[in-house]
């Protein structure tokens, strides 16, 4: 009879051990996906933060320009659209391609600024995050929604940014294209998770 008791007591035991320890690796799997989808925004806020993106996303009345982000020449102001002033519109000078030339950058699509509202500047990467995925500050867009819009030519300018006025070439975003879209993805598939602070 002991014998028997024993045998039970192990199965249980058996059977505890692989129904806690099944568990505890359900629990491990949702911990590192969360981790992964930080680590994923982590990479592609580097993209968002770099100048060729952030100069048009600003909060202010004005484009920015260059690497160090100083106010746009010429005293060039948003206006009521983001085209500019009725004097003064982005399109008198870009055009849908850079020119070389006179330096002026352009992409096949209207250039102009991102409303105030979609402006990124002294966000954190967790606000940066939090906004991205705010229907009320991104344009009304879903989580794919905002995949979407990474197709855009204005956001594929920035691996083709063209000459400056002085002829240096333009420094590109730390990671290229294909990997940027790919870490989008796995971002908001793997649950679009923001960092904590
Ligand atoms: C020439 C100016 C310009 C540049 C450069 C630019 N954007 Fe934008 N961006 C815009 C405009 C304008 C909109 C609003 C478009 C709309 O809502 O139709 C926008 C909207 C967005 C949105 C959706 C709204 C939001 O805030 O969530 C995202 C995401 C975005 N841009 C990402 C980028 C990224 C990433 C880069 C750089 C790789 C970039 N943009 C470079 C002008 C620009
Ligand atoms: C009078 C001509 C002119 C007008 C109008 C103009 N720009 Fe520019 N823009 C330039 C030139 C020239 C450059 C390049 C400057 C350089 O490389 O040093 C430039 C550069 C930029 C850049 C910098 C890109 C980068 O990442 O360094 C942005 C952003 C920009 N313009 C946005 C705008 C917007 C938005 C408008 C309309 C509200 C506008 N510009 C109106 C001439 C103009």
């Amino acid at each position: 009879m002991p014998m028997v008791f024993a045998r039970i007591l192990f199965v249980l035991l058996l059977t505890a051990a692989v129904i806690f320890g099944a568990t505890d690796r359900r629990v491990t799997a949702q911990e590192l996906t969360r981790a992964e989808s930080v680590a994923a925004f982590e990479r592609i806020a580097t993209v968002f933060r770099h100048p060729r993106c952030s100069n048009c996303h600003t909060v202010t009345d004005f484009p920015r320009q260059g690497d160090d982000r100083h106010r746009h020449a010429m005293n060039i102001r948003r206006g009521p659209d983001g085209h500019g002033v009725a004097a003064l519109r982005c399109q008198a000078c870009h055009q849908r391609a850079n020119q070389a030339a006179s330096g002026v950058p352009g992409a096949d699509e209207d250039w102009h600024l991102a409303p105030v509202s979609m402006g990124w500047e002294g966000l954190s990467i967790a606000e940066l995050c939090r906004h991205l995925l705010d229907p009320a500050r991104n344009g009304g867009r879903s989580g794919a929604g905002v995949l979407d819009h990474l197709g855009t030519n204005l956001v594929r300018w920035a691996w083709s940014p063209g000459i400056s006025q002085t002829g240096a070439a333009r420094t590109l975003p730390p990671i290229d294209y294909d990997a940027f879209i790919r870490d989008a993805h796995r971002w908001i598939d793997s649950g679009a998770a923001c960092p904590a602070s």
